[in-house]
């Protein structure tokens, strides 16, 4: 039944209505990504106050509920990123079950990951200009080295490694900002799910050679990963490619790669020194933290642009994507909350953890029916934004007048109403719509490749017999 065009809704005849699926705290609107794990979804929860807050949702697929270690994985996943707090780290809130579903809601970073602006990039055939590339590159360092570096309540090291630095896990926002999200396989004292000698976890194509060979990891793989990803932003390529995964592991391991300069000429040597520097074999001659290639990358885009700031990449980001934003937008326009609203909000999984600080904005259900209409805008036109894209957009979004659909029929609720009280289950999700451009046929298996956990001992064996 989804979606669902409404001409009862007043003022809105031709508007096509979605349901948003309730779930916990949260109100599901459109799907942002769907993986062999789990669907993402841009949400919507409201605080004691019944402000509304936009939080993005990835919801465990139901196969993988049932599978013990995988949630273990993703609680431990929600408490390591929950304790971080840092600019360029998309904040967790919690990991929950309700309605019988597993997931994690987190800061829903409003922009476009770096897997879908190189794809962007790649079908325009133009690698991303070098100062976003050291600007993404600095804010990434920055980020890994305050997870490198992060230390418990008791001041012990976390010891964590993000395991997964790779584009689909860095997001640049439309007003600019950087976050790294997804510390899914990170791996921490605070962590319970052991990674088993022999069995690597995350994406091949951006593991550091130690990763690939299975070997005890510390902070310097994400360094390496780091250059990896720097690597593409500047060729447009990933540094290792292969048709199959076990020539891929090699040419990770052997961390052999075309000279930027040659497949991009006229690059910065400087720039190109500094992905060298991170895509080093031995880690003793790589960037011994984080933060030092941080420092090389800001200090490069000091001289190579003195007036850049995080707006400029706020910019290309939007002057990129300006269809899709003003698709998302319209989409956002179409969602109703449920007029069934549970009180059901689920139970928060990351429990009783001496490590575990609760978020200090913790969302409170007050679920309603909220309506959400958008003015017209052009992102196209460049602009100074620091923050989100036209902010009042945003606030628009939320700060507008609640109303309760009653049979179909749109009203103003009033202010003191108590929420209705639900019996079951409330609405199914909305039929998840393609979005986005049709993706270019460019190195597609390996870049949609899922995280992987692969037995480089059963795969040996593979390739002997
Ligand atoms: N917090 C978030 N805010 C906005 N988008 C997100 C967020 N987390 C994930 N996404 C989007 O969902 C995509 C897929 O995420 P994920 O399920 O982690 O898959 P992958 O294993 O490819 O990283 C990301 O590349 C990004 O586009
Ligand atoms: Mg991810």
């Amino acid at each position: 039944m989804y979606p669902l065009c409404d001409a009862n809704l007043a003022g809105y005849p031709e508007r096509a209505v979605r349901r948003a699926q309730q779930l916990g705290r949260y109100h599901l609107l459109d799907r942002i990504a769907f993986g062999g794990m789990a669907e993402i979804y841009r949400a919507k929860t409201f605080d004691a106050t019944g402000q509304p807050h936009l939080v993005a949702v990835k919801r465990v697929l139901a196969h993988l509920a049932e599978d013990d270690d995988f949630i273990q994985m993703l609680v431990d996943e929600a408490k390591i990123a929950s304790v971080l707090r840092h600019a360029n780290i998309a904040r967790v809130y919690e990991f929950a079950r309700a309605h019988g579903e597993y997931f994690i809601a987190m800061e829903h970073v409003d922009g476009k990951d770096m897997r879908t602006v190189l794809e962007r990039c790649r079908t325009k055939k133009k690698p991303i200009p070098a100062e976003h590339a050291a600007y993404i590159g600095a804010e990434v360092g920055a980020a890994l080295h305050a997870a490198h570096s992060a230390v418990d309540s008791r001041n012990r090291p976390l010891r964590i490694i993000h395991r997964d630095v790779s584009p689909s896990n860095i997001i640049c926002s439309y007003s600019g900002e950087v976050k790294l999200c997804d510390f899914g396989i990170a791996k921490a004292t605070l962590s319970r799910v052991t990674t088993k000698t022999g069995v690597i976890k995350g994406k091949v194509k951006y593991m550091s050679p130690e990763q690939a060979l299975g070997r005890k990891l510390d902070h310097r793989s994400d360094v390496f990963s780091l250059g990896s990803c720097l690597y593409e932003m500047l060729t447009r390529i990933p540094p290792f490619t292969a048709t199959n995964e076990m020539d891929l592991l090699i040419k990770v391991r052997d961390a052999k790669y075309r000279p930027v300069s040659e497949l991009t000429p006229g690059i910065p040597p400087e720039l190109e020194a500094i992905a060298d520097r991170c895509l080093t074999r031995s880690r003793a001659n790589r960037y011994q933290t984080a933060a030092e290639a941080e420092r090389d990358l800001r200090a490069f885009l000091r001289k190579f642009m003195p007036n850049y700031s995080r707006s400029h990449l706020g910019r290309f980001i939007r002057k990129s994507f300006a269809q899709e934003i003003e698709r998302e937008l319209r989409m956002l326009e179409e969602y109703v909350l449920t007029d069934e609203p549970s009180d059901d909000i689920g139970e928060n999984l990351m429990g009783a953890d001496d490590n575990f600080e609760p978020p200090e904005v913790p969302f409170h259900p007050k679920p309603t029916s909220v309506s959400i209409a958008l003015p017209q805008s052009d992102f196209s036109s460049a602009s100074n934004f620091t923050t989100m894209p036209k902010v009042e957009r945003e606030e628009d979004i939320h700060a507008q007048s609640t109303v309760i659909l009653e049979g179909g029929r749109k009203r103003q609720a009033p202010p003191s109403v108590p929420p209705p009280r639900t019996r079951g289950r409330t609405q199914p999700p909305p039929v998840p719509q393609p979005r986005g451009p049709t993706r270019p046929i460019y190195d597609e298996d390996l870049h949609s490749a899922p995280t992987m956990i692969i037995d480089i001992g059963r795969m040996r064996s593979r390739n002997r017999g």
